[in-house]
């Protein structure tokens, strides 16, 4: 096995495996939700975030051979359904939010364990993740400002 695959970077590598696997299937889910309310713009925002979190479910799949390892994620986190588009977006929020934490708590465990390569491997999924945090803040103040987030279930952002 790798030198840098301790068994703590692996427990990362498989959490965020299980975390970005199930992003995938919240925003998939999302996409679909919201095209069934008429909100298109929305859908397709919810289908390219699923298309980003399957690239990072791939990034961590590579590295997981890379370290000689199978992936083997064996739990996904059930959706919860929301009744309107703030919602999904606030519940979207505190997932993203979550991953920022374990990739903050991998990339210090690398730092602290003169892992480089895996700390840089960890920081970029992190910025990554802290963006769409971001982005999704700023859409949730959208919709506040144009009145929409109040329960309206068809009302565009
Ligand atoms: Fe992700
Ligand atoms: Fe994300």
């Amino acid at each position: 096995m790798h030198p840098g695959a301790d068994e703590r970077v692996l427990g990362y590598l498989g959490r965020g495996l299980s975390m970005e696997l199930s992003a995938v299937q919240l925003y998939t889910t999302q996409a679909r939700l919201v095209a069934g309310w008429g909100l298109d713009e929305p859908a397709k925002r919810f289908r390219d975030e699923a298309q980003e979190e399957m690239g990072h479910v791939e990034r961590i799949i590579s590295r997981m051979l890379a370290l000689g390892v199978a992936p083997n994620a064996s739990q996904l986190r059930p959706v919860k359904l929301g009744r309107d588009l703030r919602e999904l977006l606030l519940y979207d929020q505190a997932f993203e939010d979550e991953l920022v934490s374990l990739y903050t708590d991998a990339a210090t465990h690398c730092a602290r364990n003169g892992n480089h390569e895996g700390r840089l491997f960890f920081e970029e999924l992190l910025e990554e993740e802290k963006q769409h945090s971001r982005e999704l803040a700023h859409w949730l103040a959208q919709l506040e400002q144009l009145g929409a987030g109040s329960g309206v279930r068809g009302a565009s952002f």
